[in-house]
């Protein structure tokens, strides 16, 4: 589902941040900032004519908002628009002011300056109340429709701690257990996923690099099928090309990879077809059926410099 974000903010350069900052998100629209507190109420008043549909799940009020004081324009916004969950982001973080947001309804508090992390999470939890209100209010009407997958990462502080055999075991286990899986060889550097599953495939997670809009059949070049049925979206053959992956990049891949997790994943064949590497067991461990779809990477802190072994039987086709 695709968060709408309405940031109210008067400072042009915090706005100007700000919005490079919601820019990043995965799966979010951050919508034009409104200037003032008038302009802010006005346009919600505006999306929440009618269903109600085309108002924004969350509103970033930046704390020197005016003429009405910032939380006072939470007060009215919880009041009048209670299906959006609205985030005050001030310098101040001390309990009182938290309080007092809470108090106004404010969804969650973003501390000035603004990070990254924070900022997802803030949002994201604000969307997901959003959304959950939205279900209430609608009286059971349709589920929105969410990212399909569930992310596991798995990292490794240093190279040699068995980083990638517990991903690709934890992955074909999950495949598996019916639950289509991915992985994702993000030790961009030198993964050696291709090695362990004994595949060669030219194509990589670097190829996704840079595109902004990766659809399902760009996701589907570059995942190779391997024989459990498990996706692979391997690391790149010369490291270099893993300088083009940078976090924006690898936010959008993951989150392409689970927005398409229910339409990108092979059926599991019968269990005479699953791998024999020697450095896979044949009969996986079960996987907790509540694991639904898991999508294990490779810890990116992995810097193995073990050479790749040689995978005479490969099982790839010819590109
Ligand atoms: N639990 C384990 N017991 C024995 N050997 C292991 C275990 N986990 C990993 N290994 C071996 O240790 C080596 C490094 O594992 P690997 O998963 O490639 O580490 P990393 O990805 O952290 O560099 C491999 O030869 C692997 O087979
Ligand atoms: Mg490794």
């Amino acid at each position: 589902m695709v968060t709408r974000i309405q940031p109210a903010v008067s400072d042009p350069d915090a706005a100007r941040s700000l919005v490079g900052l919601l820019r990043q998100l995965p799966d979010s629209e951050p919508m034009p900032p409104a200037v003032d507190s008038a302009q802010l109420l006005d346009a919600l008043a505006q999306a929440g004519g009618g269903t109600g549909a085309d108002l924004p799940e969350v509103v970033l009020v930046h704390e020197l908002i005016g003429p009405q004081p910032a939380l006072e324009l939470i007060r009215e916004v919880a009041l009048r628009f209670p299906a959006v969950g609205v985030v005050l982001i001030t310098r101040d973080t001390s309990p009182p002011l938290y309080s007092a947001a809470m108090d106004a309804g404010a969804r969650g508090v973003l501390g000035l300056p603004l990070s990254y992390d924070e900022l997802a999470a803030r949002v994201g939890a604000a969307a997901s109340w959003a959304a959950g209100v939205r279900r209430h209010l609608g009286g059971g009407g349709e589920e929105p429709a969410g990212p399909g997958g569930t992310v596991v990462a798995v990292t490794g502080a240093k190279g040699g701690v068995g980083t990638t055999l517990t991903a690709v075991q934890l992955a074909l286990a999950a495949q598996a257990s019916g639950r289509g899986s991915a992985l994702v060889d993000m030790d961009l550097q030198s993964g050696d996923v291709a090695s362990y599953l004994d595949v060669q495939f030219r194509r990589s997670v670097a190829d996704l690099a840079g595109i902004e809009d990766i659809s399902a059949r760009v996701l589907q070049d570059a995942v190779y099928t391997h024989e459990s049925g498990l996706g692979l979206l391997l690391a790149p053959g010369e490291g270099e090309r893993g300088e083009d992956v940078d976090d924006r990049a690898s936010r959008q891949i993951v989150a392409a990879l689970r927005a398409r997790a229910p339409s990108s994943t092979p059926p599991t064949p019968p269990p005479s077809r699953r791998p024999t590497s020697p450095c896979c067991s044949p009969r996986p461990t079960s996987w907790p059926s509540a694991r639904r779809n898991a999508w294990c990477a490779c810890g990116t802190g992995c810097r193995s410099a073990r050479p790749r072994r040689p995978s005479p039987s490969s099982t790839a086709p010819p590109e």
